[in-house]
């Protein structure tokens, strides 16, 4: 592969454009990733970067234009560029050239200003098909896809079914890419849960309550473990690998909360995964129960409380749902830094010419292009068992013993 030779603007797709997209649920960095990979682009190598916008499903709305007006696509898109073609809305565009003005202030912003979506109809072969024909057309260099699991997994198939260099980077507030030490986005979205917890703490205190609050994380607990050992919640519960929550697991919980009310604890709050689940009998065999989960913990933990000689039946509990405020926000110097560093390794892997198809990691604190679908690093599972060790000690008021 080798760079454009000149800047040629009216003829961006002759100089074989580098495509970025960000895919699945938005996460802290993602603008502060564009930024750099339309700098490196154009910058480094003087190649245009050419932004796709609304993740796959922009794709996909793209190779549907094509396929009826391939020259008319490439018109509007060159026509179009940088914020202009960001703004209207009104034109059918879903492809920009991003220039230097279109990223200029944007490094911190949470969010991302070409759009993400989530896009079913690209799990169809025959739709990324279409996607692998019309990137051929445009004279694509790379495609550059930006996200979590299900966005890889995209990248993975394009990867698998097409010629074109593929590489992905891993950005969710998850951390559940365990090929990585950590994903863009999650170090803002643990800023964003310590000051949450720091504002429940206030009125926790104020009113001696436990609050229960309900993190995201999907199937991982691995934000809710960060938060509570950054924020000091008291108490965590992460899935654990598949076992549901049973009524005498929540009833040993209740228990640990009254021994630190004992021993003098002003208030407990409570961190719980929205991956955890219950065993049928706490949702009344209800399976398909929406009931979040701080919800159907705050129940348990009230029923322990106002049992029969209990010592606290007038101990109040209030649960909270954080949702989605922990995917917005300013962008933490951390991961505006990792978006910088995974951009770089990035744009060399997709402009170098005996570069590999894979996605950026991080490991040992240095950044790699491995394979996609790479096995998790060996010290993933330690770090999780790291973390529940170092929550429990810290945690505590009584002796928990030196494991
Ligand atoms: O993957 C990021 C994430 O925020 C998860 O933590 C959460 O389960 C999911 O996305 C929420 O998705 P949506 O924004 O589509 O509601």
């Amino acid at each position: 592969m080798t760079p454009a030779s000149s800047r040629d603007d009216l003829h961006r797709f002759a100089n074989r454009p580098i495509a970025v997209l960000f895919s699945g649920g938005d996460a802290p960095g993602m603008n502060a990733f564009l930024r750099a990979i339309t700098r490196f682009g154009l910058n480094l190598y003087n190649v245009p970067v050419l932004g796709v916008l609304n993740g796959y499903r922009g794709l996909v709305s793209a190779a549907a234009q094509a396929d009826a007006d391939l020259e008319g696509l490439k018109a509007l898109t060159e026509k179009w560029t940088g914020r202009w073609g960001l703004v209207n809305d009104r034109k059918p565009q879903h492809l920009v050239f991003m220039d230097h003005p279109s990223v200029s202030g944007i490094v911190g912003d949470g969010g991302i200003i070409l759009g993400s979506a989530r896009c079913l109809e690209f799990k169809k072969p025959e739709v990324r098909a279409k996607v692998i024909e019309v990137l051929g057309k445009l004279g694509v260099r790379a495609l550059i896809v930006v996200g979590g699991d299900g966005s890889l997994a995209g990248a993975k198939c394009l990867s698998e079914e097409s010629n074109l260099r593929i590489v992905g980077v891993p950005a969710t507030i998850d951390n559940d890419l365990e090929f990585s030490e950590m994903a863009i986005g999650v170090d803002t979205a643990v800023s964003t849960l310590v000051w949450a917890v720091d504002h429940f703490k206030d009125t926790a205190r104020s009113h001696r309550r436990v609050m229960v609050l309900e993190t995201m994380g999907a199937k991982s607990g691995e934000l809710a473990r960060l938060a509570a050992i950054a924020s000091g919640a008291e108490v965590v519960i992460v899935p654990n690998e598949g076992e549901p929550l049973t009524e005498q697991g929540m009833q040993i919980l209740a228990a640990s909360i009254e021994v630190g009310f004992d021993a003098g604890r002003s208030h407990t709050i409570v961190l719980i995964a929205e991956g955890v689940t219950f065993e049928p009998e706490v949702m009344g065999h209800d399976t398909h129960s929406k009931r979040n989960r701080a919800y159907v913990l705050a129940d348990a933990f009230k029923d322990y409380f106002t049992r029969p000689g209990g010592r606290y039946a007038d101990l109040e509990i209030r649960p909270s749902v954080l949702g989605h405020l922990q995917r917005g926000g300013h962008t933490s110097p951390q991961d505006c830094i990792l978006s910088a560093r995974f951009a770089e390794a990035a744009i060399h892997e997709a402009m170098k010419e005996d570069g590999r198809n894979g996605v950026t990691a991080l490991v040992n604190g240095e950044i790699e292009i491995v394979p996609f679908g790479a096995p998790p690093l060996e010290r993933t599972a330690k770090r999780v068992r790291d973390y529940l060790r170092l929550h429990r000690a810290l945690s505590s008021w009584t002796p928990v013993g030196n494991e």
